[in-house]
């Protein structure tokens, strides 16, 4: 099972196991990661499931769909590496992954 690592705003790592075919967002919630809200439960209608994919591994989740890209509008310090973390469909190639937590979410 790919492993993906959180790293909360202070800096905190939580490292857990996703299954394929999860979002990168359900497996935070599951796991209790701090900063992830997720209020529309992963419809991408409410951008608070905003994550920064690091930056080495932006070649693999690629860019966003354009109906994420318009809910990042409302996402709070939309950067290059933002994404919507339930736009994320856990796949192996994702085995490793980093993504930190913003701030706060919009
Ligand atoms: Fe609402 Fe991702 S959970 S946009």
């Amino acid at each position: 099972m790919p492993k993906i690592t959180y790293i909360a705003f202070d800096g905190t790592p939580y490292e857990v196991e996703a299954p394929l075919g999860s979002t990168v967002m359900e497996n935070a919630v599951k796991h209790m990661v701090p900063g992830i809200e997720a209020e529309c439960g992963g419809a991408c209608a409410c951008a608070t499931c905003h994550v920064y994919v690091d930056d080495a591994w932006t070649a693999v989740t690629g860019s966003p769909e354009p109906m994420e890209e318009d809910m990042l509008d409302f996402a709070y310090d939309v950067r290059p590496t933002s994404r919507l973390s339930c736009q994320l469909k856990v796949k192996p190639e994702y085995d490793g992954l980093v993504v930190r937590i913003p701030e706060r979410q919009a």
